[in-house]
């Protein structure tokens, strides 16, 4: 299965992973952003931008369907006036050759380098943290030994802002326009559909005075040309009454040998055209990147740590926490693989936050209550809602009965970060009507799972759990195990803030419900005599047994037998995840099931959801291995919790099956990986970059493996770490104060031995 291709390797030094060949097998994005003004962007320069959320405010096109993918994006082409040769430094789409290439994805900005005939050019996007404007700082270097002319020039296709217009509309475009403004040096989009939801200004600027420019895609590409063979001849084409705009300016440079210029693009947007002026002005390119290096920095000095394991450093270090970040900014809305109607998804957003309350508490707080916003006085969540419109819009539909489940998770953890206790009491709306405090929400949260008990005592199922694949049983009275499980720890976590607040009431209700579905869960309608079951189907039938011939065993009821504490009955947590490791443990980590099913058990025998060895059918599900790795912490098992971790780690997946065969992004995480049920596949990575295994595999690592854990009163220093790592140093800043904490036979916390797990307090 190895194979020797190699894209690409990883600058710990300057946390970056650097892409030397622009062919990978799929597009290897990273992401940009400041929180409203985001972008993504390929190794090929593929990509698009928009302005606080995708589906009504989206600025430029990317084309998720038709070949070639990955197109368009945001192009600096170069004509080398005296050769006639039209290439780009980001290959694509010219596809020109290069004589060297190499695409640097860092912390919130991507540096391309190119180099043909001895012109270098050098492109780095970013978005600073304060403006609404991505920069593209273009640098163009002769190193040969004749003088250059050159002609270098921007493409950027605009997009409809609101995206299902553009696909169904087609005399939409009759209300946008396109128009050069020599005095701002920009391309301006006018923007006046009837009944837009925002209509902003958005502008296309350079910072040198341009050469000529194209307002127009068609003029652009000239006549049976393409973005592979554009035209490019810069006429000043406008498009005044509409038509497909984009921001094509040119700059014309003669550059003796040794020398170079450097001048940047910028796309930027506001609510006027004054403000858009302003904005322009004010602009300093390396003042902007100086404030996102510092941005970031803020972000990761949180949590540094020191094993020596490289794989594991840089991970924790830097990848973890942008893929946290981008994945609580994008829930799983847009990517290479969402095309962006999506929304924000409540639980899925609601479990992001978790790891983003450790660096990000602020942003983590405010995604927390736009989530609770969204919740129905019931208590009820969703499957799905759009805070940015004018009007919060929900999708109730599918019904995930396990949505309240989770805030407590995410509240408990940023209220542990930050030790502010009054965040339980801040007020917040339900969707339908009314508001109540964080703590009220939570609590008919957990109080709407539990009175849609089954006969056996456990939740009911509706559509599906935190397993969407238990769909396809189409069972809306099944009970589910999980969910069970998980209340139990959900009541664990809230009893205690019940007791802070004096809410005695409270937490004598979260014991006793505990305390049913701890026995309902140790109960023979579900213990199967080595592991836990999954799911009670309303005819009597159970999935996760012995009995049946598919679907044994499931991964989510052993682990969370264990983090529940389901598990310390008997030793049956133990021997739960012994199980796991027996059946379910693969070179590539533990499928979500096995055997995968090959049809739906009786009585039809109809759909199958995913092919065998994929998605929620067995497949090496990263998300759920995630909790298996807290799972082993808890029991002590640091040797098996390291070689789970490892395994979901994309970098040594790539390096281990080969760059080529893994498939996506080696830096940032996968939802699932291929099972071995799909022989020739086993092992290629699935969805990157927007899961849950991101915030997860943060929590897992600096919580549980590493054992640093924020509590209301302090750290607490539970490590469990495999046997071969040495000397483990974390620098943790908490609470405003920086702790070096040094995880050996003895704990250190600033060069002081710690007894026990003792507490650091926080300032
Ligand atoms: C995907 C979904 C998530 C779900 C999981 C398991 O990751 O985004 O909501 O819980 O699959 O089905």
């Amino acid at each position: 299965m190895k194979q020797k291709t190699d894209y690409g390797h990883f600058d710990d030094a300057r946390s970056e992973f650097v892409i030397t060949d622009p062919l990978t097998p799929v597009p290897w994005i990273n992401y940009l952003g400041n929180t409203r003004l985001a972008a993504f962007i390929s190794q090929q320069a593929g990509g698009l931008a928009w302005h606080i959320e995708p589906q009504q405010r989206r600025l430029t096109r990317y084309h998720s369907l038709p070949a070639p993918g990955d197109r368009p994006g945001f192009y600096v082409y170069v004509r080398d006036e005296d050769k006639g040769t039209v290439w780009n430094p980001h290959f694509a789409p010219t596809c020109q050759r290069l004589d060297a290439y190499e695409c640097r994805h860092g912390l919130g900005y991507s540096q391309f380098a190119g180099e043909r005939d001895g012109v270098r050019v050098g492109v780095r996007y970013f978005i600073p943290p304060g403006d609404d404007v991505m920069l593209w700082d273009v640098t163009v270097e002769n190193r040969g030994s004749a003088a250059k002319t050159l002609t270098l020039a921007s493409y950027v296709e605009f997009s409809i802002l609101e995206f299902m217009r553009e696909l169904y509309w087609c005399y939409l475009k009759n209300h946008i326009g396109f128009e050069f403004h020599p005095g701002e040096n920009w391309i301006q989009y006018n923007y006046h559909v009837f009944e837009a939801p925002f209509t902003p200004a958005i502008f296309f600027a350079c910072t040198r005075p341009v050469d000529g420019f194209d307002c127009s895609r068609d003029t652009f590409c000239g006549r049976g040309g393409s973005l592979e063979r554009p035209a490019m001849d810069l006429t000043g084409s406008q498009l005044p009454g509409g038509g497909h705009g984009c921001g094509s300016l040119g700059v014309k440079l003669k550059l003796a040998p040794g020398r170079s210029e450097r001048f940047a693009f910028l796309l930027g947007v506001a609510d006027d055209w004054e403000a858009a002026a302003r904005l322009k002005a004010r602009i300093d390119v390396d003042t902007a990147f100086a404030a996102l290096q510092t941005y970031w920095r803020g972000k990761t000095d949180v949590f540094q740590v020191a094993t020596g394991d490289a794989h594991f450093d840089r991970c924790v270090n830097v990848w973890s926490p942008l893929n946290c970040q981008v994945t609580l900014e994008r829930t799983r809305d847009l990517s290479t693989d969402h095309v962006g109607v999506d929304g924000l998804r409540f639980r899925d957003t609601m479990q992001d936050a978790l790891a983003g309350a450790t660096f990000n508490p602020e942003f983590a707080a405010g995604r927390i209550r736009l989530v609770l916003s969204s919740q129905a006085r019931d208590g009820s969540g969703n499957f799905s809602f759009y805070p940015f419109e004018r009007k919060l819009r929900v999708n109730l539909e599918p019904v995930r009965c396990d949505n309240a489940v989770w805030p407590i998770m995410s509240v408990a953890n940023l209220v542990n970060e930050t030790g502010d206790l009054s965040f339980f009491e801040e007020r917040l709306p339900y969707r339908d009507g009314g508001e109540a405090s964080v703590y009220e929400h939570i609590l008919v949260g957990l109080r709407h799972i539990d009175t849609r008990r089954g006969p056996t005592g456990l939740p009911t199922l509706f559509h599906a759990d935190w397993n969407d694949g238990l769909a396809v049983f189409r069972d809306e009275h099944a009970e589910s195990v999980m969910l069970g499980m998980q209340m139990v720890y959900a009541a664990g976590l809230f009893r205690d803030f019940a007791r802070r607040l004096g809410r005695e009431a409270d937490a004598a209700w979260c014991e006793e419900m505990a305390a049913h579905y701890r026995t309902v869960c140790n109960s023979d309608a579900v213990w199967d005599g080595a592991w836990y079951r999954r799911l009670l189907l309303s005819n009597g039938m159970k999935l996760g047994t012995r009995q049946r011939a598919e679907g044994q065993i499931y991964l989510e009821p052993q682990v969370w037998a264990v983090i529940s504490g389901i598990g310390d009955h008997d030793g049956r947590g133990r021997q739960a995840m012994d199980a796991v490791y027996e059946r379910l443990n693969t070179a590539r980590g533990l499928c979500i099931c096995a055997p995968p099913y090959t049809g739906i058990p009786t009585p039809q025998d109809p759909l199958i959801g995913n092919a065998p060895g994929t998605g929620e059918n067995g497949s090496i599900f990263c998300h759920a291995n995630t909790w298996a790795i807290m799972a082993e912490c808890l029991l002590g098992r640091g040797d098996r919790a390291y070689e789970y971790y490892r395994k979901m780690l994309p970098s040594v997946a790539a390096e281990e099956v080969g760059q080529e065969h893994w498939g996506r992004e080696p830096y940032v995480f996968n939802s699932t990986v291929i099972g071995p049920a799909q022989k020739n596949d086993f092992g290629r990575g699935g969805i990157s970059w927007l899961t849950g295994t991101a915030t997860w595999m943060y929590i897992a690592a600096t919580q549980y493996m590493l054992g640093i854990r924020p509590t209301v009163e302090g750290l607490r220093v539970t490590p469990c770490l495999p046997s071969h790592w040495r000397k483990v140093r974390v620098t943790r800043r908490f609470r405003g104060r920086s702790y070096a904490i040094d995880l050996g036979p003895t704990v250190l916390v600033d060069g002081r031995p710690l007894k026990g797990d003792a507490v650091v307090k926080g300032n």
